[in-house]
């Protein structure tokens, strides 16, 4: 069976972004690879955290894949932190990164124009530690939105160049990314990535809104004046991301819904994905709030780490081997 991994950050509460671009791929392929899905914790420091709220949006985290319905039979889930090899390959990819390639990374890019001190040497050499995280396990594919390809990129120019230097010891993984809604924007200037950092918390949905709140987004996203409820990535990018939204979250395809909303206005098309959004949510977080209630997240994460444990071992028994660490 081919592997799939992903991760995702606990740093903030998640988005309908993280669900539409990641979650929503990650539910659909753990019947078709044996999967890995974790918390990235380690990434999450590579900025400020409050390591209270940090474990709070951990447990969170979890809670929510279980809610989406990953299955803790078929998919090995953990906590990138209580696997150390994550940590060790981390720095020998590091060693192997050339700093002209971190220098090209656009999320580094973005997330440090706006701040000049305090920039910290893990935001800036992250992307080692993700390919670590992707290497160690031998993955194939690695669903992620359009924002974290670089990365995967990156990752198989690491794995390339390992293998070319030592001789085989990683697979060369694909990025996979959603055909609708790999790239979810902000309702408030759809130009933008939905992001859990946005500070305009209507430019956002969170998947713990309140969902009558998360309906209100809706009602009050950025449209245009065109009038009509078409797919027009350049023109009309507020009404083209809200068909995205309702096409992924009800299944619907876009024609289907563009043909629905012939002759009709904004209000009533808003009013349709508003009801979409606050239903969905409100199924979510109640099974969110059973999943936190009955006490299985500590056995699943354990389970997880144990099993995630056994091959990262093995995996970088293989790499310290080639790079003469093992003497006997
Ligand atoms: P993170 O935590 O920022 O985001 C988690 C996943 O959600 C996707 N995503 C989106 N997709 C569509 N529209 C959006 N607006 C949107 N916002 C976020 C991201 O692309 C991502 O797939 N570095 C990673 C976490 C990570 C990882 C890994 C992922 C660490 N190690 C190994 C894959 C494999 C990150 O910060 O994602």
């Amino acid at each position: 069976m081919k592997r799939c991994l992903s991760g995702i950050q606990p740093s903030g509460q998640l988005t309908l972004g993280n669900y539409i671009g990641a979650i929503r791929q990650f539910v659909q392929l753990q019947d078709e690879y044996e999967m890995f899905i974790f918390i990235a914790n380690m990434h999450a420091i590579t900025v400020a955290q409050d390591p209270k709220k940090l474990k709070a949006n951990t447990k969170d985290l979890v809670a929510l894949y279980l809610a989406f319905g990953l299955d803790p039979s078929k998919v090995n889930l953990f906590v990138q932190s209580d696997v150390v090899q994550h940590a060790e390959l981390g720095w020998v990819l590091n060693c192997h990164t050339y700093m002209g390639e971190l220098n090209r990374m656009t999320q580094f890019k973005d997330k440090t124009a706006k701040k000049e001190t305090n920039i910290s040497a893990g935001l800036y050499t992250y992307p080692s530690l993700m390919a670590a995280d992707i290497l160690l396990y031998d993955a194939d594919v690695v669903p992620v939105g359009v924002d974290q390809k670089q990365h995967v990129e990156l990752t198989r120019d690491l794995a390339q160049r390992f293998n070319n230097l030592y001789g085989e010891t990683f697979v060369v993984p694909e990025p996979v990314t959603a055909k609708i809604g790999a790239k979810v924007m902000s309702l408030q200037n759809p130009e933008k990535k939905m992001s859990k950092s946005d500070e305009n918390p209507k430019a956002c949905i969170y998947l713990l809104d309140e969902p009558k709140v998360a309906r209100k987004k809706i009602m009050s996203a950025v449209t245009d004046s065109i009038g009509i409820v078409q797919y027009d990535l350049e023109n009309q990018p507020g009404v083209s991301n809200l068909l995205t939204i309702q096409s992924s979250l009800s299944g619907e395809s876009i024609d289907e819904l563009v043909a629905k909303f012939e002759g009709k206005g904004y209000g009533d098309f808003k009013g349709y994905v508003g009801d979409t959004v606050e239903a969905f949510l409100s199924d979510l977080q109640e099974k969110y709030r059973a999943i936190l209630q009955s006490g299985e997240i500590e056995s699943v994460l354990e389970q997880g780490a144990k099993n995630a444990g056994n091959i990262a071992f093995k995996k970088m028994r293989k790499v310290k081997k080639k790079l003469g660490f093992q003497l006997f």
